[in-house]
């Protein structure tokens, strides 16, 4: 099953009404953030570590609604993410393809512990690796607000839920084709 993330079930996101156009539920997880902080620009920091757990990377559309958000520069937004370096930035243009896996509790209980095996011994590459090809870049994020379909991975940002060793593998090797 793949979808893309737009289910709006906790009672926290209902409570914010902003949104990315998109219909994307990982960016109502960064409004509740900004919108308890006030859209703070002091706050900065701490938004783009809730988008860090919430995307698994930082990717300029990312970058962009955080700024228009927080109504600061992109370059001063970019800047900071690309300053420290706990925060992974990607470009959209870094590698072919994304693989994020959740990590939150609700997936990892019901399995994403070994999704993320797979993958990693697939590909090659431990979490937060690209492989030499540049092709498939692999992920992890904490809850991403889709956990009714516990576990979740995002492909190329689409999300598919209720996923297997099995499953993950399908769409690599489409990808690898
Ligand atoms: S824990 Fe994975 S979507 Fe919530």
């Amino acid at each position: 099953m793949e979808t893309a993330i737009k289910d709006t079930k906790s009672k926290d996101s209902q409570q914010v009404k902003k949104g990315h156009p998109s219909g994307d539920q990982r960016f109502k997880q960064l409004d509740i953030t900004m919108k308890r902080n006030q859209y703070r620009q002091d706050s900065l920091i701490e938004v783009l570590h809730k988008a860090q757990e919430t995307f698994g990377y930082l990717e300029t559309n990312v970058l962009t609604y955080v700024a228009r958000s927080l109504k600061l520069p992109l370059s001063r937004v970019y800047g900071v993410a690309t300053f420290y370096h706990l925060f992974s930035v990607k470009s959209n243009v870094d590698t072919a393809h994304t693989c994020v896996v959740c990590m939150g509790t609700a997936c990892y209980v019901k399995g994403g512990g070994e999704v993320v095996k797979a993958l990693e011994k697939e590909l090659e590459i431990t979490v937060g690796g690209t492989t030499p090809d540049n092709q498939i870049s692999l992920m992890a994020a904490r809850c991403m607000g889709a956990c009714g379909i516990a576990p979740a991975v995002v492909f190329d940002g689409r999300v598919a839920g209720k996923q297997t060793p099995e499953t993950v593998m399908e769409k690599i090797k489409d990808w690898q084709e």
